[in-house]
């Protein structure tokens, strides 16, 4: 070890700061426009520096890319776009060194088309062994011209499509919740089942500390695959809360959509966890499922089921003190009762960067519908001072927090990309009506003043970056105080230094509505989400998101304080 210890038997995982790497869009090696696994491991001490724990990477793994390697074709090798599996390790040795935690991603709701188990199953009849290991069924009407069911995909369209036969013929249909390249595994399939405890296996043995699991609400459907009309507020990954399914249902009344959180999804994780307890040190399963309320989705992290779940409540609440305090508390309470830590989470590949998204207005609040049609753009200036004081307000709250790569830059969502440079199937499949992800997924800059940014070696990348991002690059952040960069180096440290992230949310009254103010042990937090500015309570300013005048925090700021005892 030349670094940071990676202490044993701690249970890291419970207070971390997990930084998500997008491998597409981090940092470029081999100069072709497209991020890669050697350009991650030269950025490492980067991230070293900026105080984080552990990173998570999303897919690498070989993929046509149709849902930018969401679409896995072999789940245990590197796609020759990122490398090899040798520059995996090299990865990996480069990060535990540091004292860097790794996790991957794992995409079991579905394979890519291209698998050689679709393709097996394409190429096998009706009923066989091949084909119940994806959702196969026949159609419906007299020659099985319709789909057996009503369901649509997430991404736009209907959720099935028709094979052909070898013989040339209409055969029968399978089902995809997202792109049509990605066909839904049948979970009920013990050969499935296997496959995966092989695939954990595989990467557990390689040394990884963990997966971030996609989708982990959905590889169980409802006997006889029910239709189902999802209302139109929906999420971006269909995690609509089950307060909008119905008027008057109840937080207890469990989610209704027939292929969302069911409860057969459990006993998969339970025997995942048995998979992952019969290695050394605290590996960790982080469940990616969009599952409202809170005390549904800690069901996914029982103790004997996963780490962790990605709290998409908290991301998806308006930059609101009374909202803000209220999420906290159910969080606190919701994962705290089956004994997790909770998580923090504000931006990832998915959805809109929140320095965009804490200024959107009216029908955008949600953040998800970014398209040609929107009405109102965010105001960049109000949303990266917005994105600031979140992201300190979040960055002391005890439990883990996971940062997207470039938050720390303050970058803002790309709203003008051009559309013959979007990737996104979403754009396709809802025919240019949704601009889907691809404006949080550019190229992050790194300095100012190279090609594309220092993001590659060469003057390619696969989305085109805004030429304002200059200003954000890192090298124009780095060591400048009241950068962003530096304001998240900050808070990393206090929050190592004061043990926030192991500590409590005590709310302190007497302030004005609009301010959520807390005390976690010796640190008073004051997170003003007004526009008017207020008086900070006594106590030495460990930390400001914007510029005090005196004992004054403006509005949309936040400050730590050193509580001063009674
Ligand atoms: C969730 C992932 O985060 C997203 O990027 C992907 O498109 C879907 N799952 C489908 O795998």
């Amino acid at each position: 070890m030349t670094g940071t210890e990676l202490t044993p038997g701690t249970e890291w995982w419970r207070t971390a700061v997990i930084y998500q790497i997008y491998p597409r869009s981090f940092a470029d090696a081999n100069g072709d426009g497209m991020g890669d696994l050697a350009g991650i491991s030269a950025r490492l001490p980067q991230l070293k520096d900026l105080g984080i724990d552990a990173i998570w990477l999303s897919p690498f793994y070989t993929s046509p890319q149709r849902d930018a390697g969401y679409d896995v074709s072999d789940y245990c090798n590197v796609d020759p776009l990122f490398g090899t599996l040798d520059d995996f390790d090299v990865l990996q040795r480069t990060a535990h060194d540091l004292g860097i935690r790794v996790i991957v991603d794992i995409v079991p709701n579905h394979s890519s088309s291209d698998h050689g188990w679709f393709q097996a199953a394409l190429a096998a009849s009706p009923g066989s062994e091949e084909r119940a290991r994806y959702t196969f069924r026949d159609g419906k009407g007299d020659n099985g011209e319709l789909p057996p069911n009503n369901w649509e995909s997430v991404f736009g369209g209907l959720a099935w499509t028709r094979t052909t036969d070898p013989d040339g013929t209409p055969g029968q249909w399978y089902l995809h919740l997202f792109d049509s390249s990605q066909p839904d595994f049948d979970w009920d399939s013990e050969w499935v089942r296997e496959q995966f405890r092989a695939v954990l296996r595989f990467w557990l043995d390689r040394g990884v500390d963990g997966f971030r699991v996609d989708v982990a609400h959905g590889m169980i459907k409802a006997p006889g695959l029910p239709d189902y009309t999802p209302p139109a507020e929906g999420g971006s990954m269909g995690g609509a809360p089950s307060s909008i399914l119905e008027p008057g249902i109840t937080a207890e009344t469990p989610l209704t959509a027939p292929y969302w959180a069911q409860d057969g999804v459990h006993e998969i994780y339970r025997d995942w966890h048995q998979v992952l307890a019969a290695y050394p040190g605290d590996r960790v399963l982080a469940a990616e499922a969009w599952v409202d309320p809170l005390s549904q989705m800690a069901k996914w992290v029982r103790p004997d089921e996963m780490h962790q779940a990605f709290n998409f409540a908290y991301l998806e609440t308006p930059w609101n003190a009374t909202q803000l305090k209220s999420v906290i508390d159910d969080s606190l309470e919701a994962f705290g009762n089956v004994g997790a830590p909770s998580t923090w989470v504000l931006s990832n590949h998915d959805v809109v960067r929140h320095a965009s998204r804490l200024a959107l207005t009216g029908d955008n609040l949600q953040g998800h519908g970014i398209g040609p049609k929107t009405v109102g753009l965010p105001d960049t200036v109000l949303g990266l001072r917005r994105a600031r004081a979140a992201s300190a307000l979040m960055l002391s709250l005890p439990g883990s927090s996971y940062l997207y790569q470039g938050e720390e830059l303050g970058l803002p969502e790309a709203v003008d990309l051009p559309d013959h440079a979007r990737e996104d199937p979403t754009w396709f499949r809802t025919n240019g009506e949704r601009y889907g992800r691809d404006g949080c997924r550019v190229p992050i800059p790194w300095e100012a003043a190279s090609e594309s940014f220092g993001f590659s070696t060469g003057a390619k990348s696969w989305l085109p970056q805004p030429a304002e991002w200059a200003g954000l690059a890192r090298d124009q952040q780095d060591g400048v105080a009241d950068s962003t960069l530096e304001l998240y180096k900050l808070a990393l440290r206090l929050r190592r230094e004061h043990s926030l992230a192991s500590g409590t949310v005590e709310w302190q009254g007497g302030f004005d509505p609009a301010v959520a103010a807390y005390r976690n042990g010796d640190v008073t937090v004051v997170a003003n989400t007004g526009s008017a500015s207020i008086q900070l309570p006594a106590g030495d300013v460990l930390l400001a998101s914007e510029e005090l005048v005196g004992r004054t925090l403006p509005g949309d700021a936040t400050a730590w304080l050193l509580t001063v005892q009674p």
